[in-house]
Order: C-alpha cells, then sequence, then structure tokens
C-alpha cells in the first residue's frame, strides 16, 4: 500500500476548503504568509486520518473533510509559531514564515490560520450535538497543545527529565490532533462510543510513535528530504527520548557523557559538533532506542484498531502506523 499516494490523492477533497478559505483577505503581506505553509504542502496525515476514519466506521469520508480541513489548519498554525519558538529557518523545504517575513507576521499568521480553522468548522453537516461535539474536541485540543509545547519549552537543557516525562509532553503536543482527526472522524462518520474511544486511543499512541520516529529523522535524515533543519534539537537541548536515553547511561567524567553535553543547547554550535553529537548518540545505541520505542508505539497502535470491521479504510490505517515509523520525511 502506497500511503503517500493515498494521503495525496484523498487529500483532494480538503482543497476546496483550504484553497477558498485563504483566498481573500488583507493585507497582502499577511494573507501571503498565511498561505505560505499550506501551499508548500505537508503530508496531510491529520485531515486523511479523520476522513478514512468516518469511513472506517460506516460513514462517508467526505463529510469529514471540513473538520479534517480546519484540523489541518490548525496543525500549520502550530507549525508557524513552533518554528518561531524553536528558531528554526526552514520547512517543507521553504524559508520558515519568520524569516521569509518576520516575527509579528508569524504570531499574526499563525492566529489567523487558527481563526479560520474554526470558520471552516462549522461547515460540518452534522447534527448540532454532534457539531458541539466536534469544536469541543478541537477547542480541548489547542488548549492541551499549548500545554505540551510549554512542556516542551521548559524541558530544554533541564536536568532530571525521563522518557516518561517525554511521552507525557508528546502526547500533549503531537498526539492531541491526531487524537481529535481520528475521534472527530469517528463521531462525523456515526461510529459507536466504543469506536470513538479507540480510535482515540488508536491516534494517540500513533502520535507517540510518530514523534518518536520524527525526533529520529530530525537527526538522521536529510534536510532535502524533510524540508526542515537537521540537529536543531541538539542546538536547543531538546529533551528528546533520545537525548533522555544517551544521558542516563553515563555518569560525569565519562568522557562522551561530557563531550556531548558540552554540545547539546549550544545554540551556535556548528554543523561538525552536531554531528559529533549525533555521532555520540548513535555509538550510545539512544537511536536505536528511540526507533524501537516507535515501532513499539506503533503496533501498540495497531491493536487498537481491532474495534473496526475489515476494509479498505481499516487497512490504511493500520499501514499508517507502519508508515509513521518508517517514512523519510
Ligand atoms: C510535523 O508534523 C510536526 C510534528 C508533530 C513533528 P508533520 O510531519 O505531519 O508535518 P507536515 O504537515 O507533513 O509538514
Ligand atoms: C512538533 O514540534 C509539535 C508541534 C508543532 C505542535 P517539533 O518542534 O518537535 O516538530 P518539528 O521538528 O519542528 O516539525
Ligand atoms: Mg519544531
Ligand atoms: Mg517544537
Amino acid at each position: 500500500m502506497d500511503i503517500i499516494e493515498i494521503l495525496k490523492s484523498r487529500s483532494k477533497d480538503l482543497e476546496p476548503y483550504i484553497v477558498n478559505y485563504l483566498k481573500d483577505g488583507v493585507p497582502d503581506n499577511l494573507m501571503k504568509a498565511v498561505r505560505h505553509y499550506p501551499q508548500a504542502g505537508g503530508k496531510m496525515m491529520r485531515p486523511v486520518v479523520a476522513m478514512v476514519t468516518a469511513d472506517a466506521v460506516g460513514g462517508k469520508g467526505k463529510k469529514a473533510a471540513p473538520f479534517g480541513a480546519a484540523l489541518e489548519l490548525i496543525h500549520n498554525f502550530t507549525l508557524v509559531h513552533d518554528d518561531l519558538m524553536d528558531n528554526d529557518d526552514t520547512r517543507r523545504g521553504f524559508p520558515a514564515v519568520h524569516v521569509k517575513w518576520d516575527m509579528p507576521t508569524a504570531i499574526l499568521a499563525g492566529d489567523a490560520l487558527f481563526a479560520k480553522a474554526f470558520e471552516i468548522l462549522a461547515d460540518v453537516d452534522v447534527s448540532d450535538d454532534k457539531l458541539r461535539r466536534l469544536l469541543k474536541l478541537t477547542a480541548q485540543s489547542v488548549w492541551t497543545l499549548a500545554e505540551g509545547q510549554q512542556l516542551d519549552t521548559n524541558f530544554e537543557n533541564q536536568p532530571g527529565i525521563t522518557v516518561k516525562d517525554y511521552i507525557g509532553m508528546v502526547e500533549k503536543k503531537t498526539s492531541v490532533l491526531f487524537a481529535a482527526a481520528a475521534a472527530g472522524g469517528a463521531i462525523v462518520g456515526g461510529g459507536t462510543e466504543k469506536q470513538v474511544c479507540d480510535m482515540y486511543d488508536y491516534a494517540t499512541l500513533l502520535g507517540i510513535a510518530f514523534q518518536l520516529w520524527d525526533d529520529v529523522i530530525g537527526l538522521t535524515g536529510e534536510e532535502k528530504t524533510t524540508g526542515k533543519p537537521i540537529g536543531s534539537d541538539i542546538r536547543n537541548g531538546k529533551r528528546t527520548a533520545i537525548v533522555i536515553n544517551a544521558l542516563g547511561k553515563g555518569g560525569r567524567g565519562h568522557p562522551l557523557f561530557d563531550e556531548l553535553n558540552s554540545i547539546l543547547g549550544k545554540a551556535d554550535a556548528s554543523d561538525e559538533e552536531v554531528r559529533r553529537a549525533i555521532e555520540i548518540l548513535d555509538s550510545l545505541g539512544s537511536i536505536e532506542y528511540a526507533k524501537d520505542r516507535a515501532q513499539r508505539y506503533a503496533k501498540c497502535a495497531r491493536d487498537k484498531l481491532d474495534c473496526l470491521p475489515e476494509s479498505d479504510h481499516k487497512r490504511f490505517l493500520l499501514a499508517l502506523a507502519d508508515f509513521a515509523v518508517t517514512r523519510k520525511s
């Protein structure tokens, strides 16, 4: 199953919403900044999860398109602000919004995308009760995501952060949007309460696997493939599972540990220093550790899909969990 092809083809149903809703507005520089990431285009995993889940519980996937489009705009909003917070200069192979424009424009472009998402959400053709549920689910997800992003920042360069802390942070910063997509898709598709819950859990686990793997390709990937700067987590002193695992292995005075620590969190570390830090993380087995954890979370995610009847849609969601932990971008 070619996941990238399916993501692309199912994304066609989202275009009318994303393109039309971002067409008009002033001033011109704000509007260009608003369209910058959506036009560059991402993998569209969250909106496609929403549509496929609606199909998988026996409903019509297309009906979940405006909900999916809303989540995709929220995702884009968080990326604009995330790149500003992480001081990352590229996204999806293009200059980040705060680089191409400036910090005030990036803050406002993010805010504007966030607002547009709720306008699109009002287009979902479901009963008032269901729409109210989607509204709550979406708003609560963004609240939780903000908590997660604050924890991610708070953890930078902090001693004593555990893998459990990391997973809790990732559930908030990454899993919630996937979980909202899957649970919301099940609501739109008319799934049972058990299916709504199990789909929420599937996507929570998928999100953890996805982020663990994202941290791996953020060190070992190719910039031209990921579209974002390699090694940024090192310079920011991020407490990824990889770094937590490595720091847990060496005591002070251990030569590799001291060398690694001297590079982690060094904002102006050279490319050579970053390369050396990655080499140390690899030699300590910490990258392998994160890959293994990612694969185990992906397996747990797949197990949650027992709530769905057999179909191509279910098979896609199963394969998506594998894709999350094998992808190169
Ligand atoms: C990037 O998400 C942000 C993370 C949660 C790691 P994606 O990898 O889904 O980004 P796009 O939308 O495909 O660019
Ligand atoms: C991912 O943040 C989560 C959000 C954007 C909310 P990261 O900072 O880990 O992801 P990338 O590497 O910038 O995509
Ligand atoms: Mg980032
Ligand atoms: Mg970040």
